[in-house]
């Protein structure tokens, strides 16, 4: 070898292992933003909780780079959100952006993950459309088009002909409307009308007064996670029960994070899911054991499973980009994941970044004093039905 051709390669070869090392030595930072304070801080808390659970069980260090968590809280405010991601980008310097307790939130932090290239992992909120709003999100939570059209089928072949259904007037409340009315209406069925509650503070009597005069099948519910007791304890004590209205909708209402509070007036409510604590699983078993003890004796609800599932992408798209933090790539590696979740098998695919889960129809039942969601029949593998593709 010529002489300057070798000083060229020795100085090519130390830039790039140094180039190397200096990436490798700096800390990865997780930028997480969730509602710790306000109406939705159990969301925030679940998926906090389970994050440090994920990197409690698979250590702080990736492909030679420390795992630094850097938690915000967005008290549920969209241009909180937005600030806080921006400044965790240009400040902090973060290589993701992860949480997202509400779609407004998700969807307030896509511009900056888009300019900035930087991944942004959804680990709860759960409109169909999100994951269009940047090609830099991917989610790890659900779809309400996934769980509304399992229920629209469920619902029209197990005796309810005629139902009214009630949501929370934002988008993943409007997407469980559709997709269930369309489901039901494609299956024979009726929706005798369409009720919309305010996201925030909702008085439920006028609503539920409306529902028993109309006298359907069943009630189909969408709120939110973390406000579900009132809708469940109102629907009770005015008589819908015993007016022969069955109490059906998606999992969010039903949250096992509520349930043992909502109490007895929850059993035999119908709902449809991608998780519930009492899944028969080793990975569930073992997941919810953890987490409870590591959070005094605090149940799992499908927050923290985002979450817990949405820390395994990132791990697992650095672990493949061998330490490289560029966004494209950990993108690249996070699409097509495929893994045993706590909530069954899951994946990312490729083409739409959003979840293919099963789709579990539960009960709420009592299990040794406590209530859980306790499933009966699963839908597998179910893309959401809010994509073309
Ligand atoms: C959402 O805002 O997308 C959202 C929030 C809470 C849920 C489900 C969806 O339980």
């Amino acid at each position: 070898m010529n002489k300057r051709i070798a000083v060229k390669t020795i100085a090519l070869t130390t830039l790039l292992c140094f180039g190397g090392a200096l990436q490798a030595s700096e800390t990865f930072k997780i930028g997480m933003i969730l509602p710790m304070t306000g109406p939705f801080a159990s969301t925030g808390i679940q998926i906090v909780a389970a994050a440090k659970l994920y990197m409690a069980q698979n250590g702080d260090t990736v492909a030679g780079r420390k795992i630094e968590l850097i938690l915000k809280d967005d008290t549920s405010a969209p241009d909180v959100t937005k600030r806080l991601a921006q400044e965790l980008v240009v400040n902090d310097k973060v290589s993701v952006l992860a949480g997202f307790g509400l779609t407004p939130l998700a969807l307030a932090a896509a511009p900056i993950a888009t300019q900035a290239k930087v991944p942004e992992v959804v680990m709860a909120a759960a409109t169909s459309s999100i994951t269009q709003a940047s090609p830099y999100i991917i989610r790890t939570s659900f779809t309400l088009p996934q769980a509304a059209v399992a229920m629209g089928d469920w619902a029209a072949k197990n005796g309810i002909k005629k139902a009214v259904t009630l949501v929370s007037d934002f988008a993943p409340g409007i997407d469980a409307e559709k997709y269930f009315k369309d489901r039901m209406l494609f299956n024979g069925a009726q929706v005798l009308d369409t009720l919309r509650v305010p996201m925030r503070n909702p008085d439920f009597a006028p609503f539920l007064q409306k529902v028993r005069d109309l006298k359907p099948d069943a009630l189909y519910v969408f709120v939110p996670s973390g406000a579900g007791t009132a809708l469940m304890k109102q629907f009770t004590e005015r008589g819908l029960d015993k007016a022969g209205i069955k109490l059906i909708g998606t999992g969010d209402v039903t949250d096992d994070d509520l349930l043992n509070s909502i109490g007895d007036v929850a059993l035999g409510a119908v709902t449809t899911h991608h998780y519930s604590a009492s899944h028969k699983s080793d990975v569930n078993q073992k997941f919810v054991v953890a987490f409870e003890k590591a959070n005094n004796n605090l149940r799992p609800n499908f927050m923290a499973v985002g979450g817990y599932d949405g820390m395994r992408v990132i791990y697992e798209a650095l672990r493949a980009t061998k330490g490289n933090s560029n966004g494209d790539q950990l993108l690249a590696a996070m699409k097509g994941q495929i893994f045993e979740s706590p909530r069954g098998p899951m994946f990312i695919d490729a083409q739409t970044r959003d979840v293919v889960h099963n789709i579990y129809i539960r009960r709420v039942e009592k299990v040794n004093g406590q209530l859980y969601n306790m499933e009966f029949d699963a839908i597998k593998d179910v893309k959401d039905p809010g994509k073309n593709n």
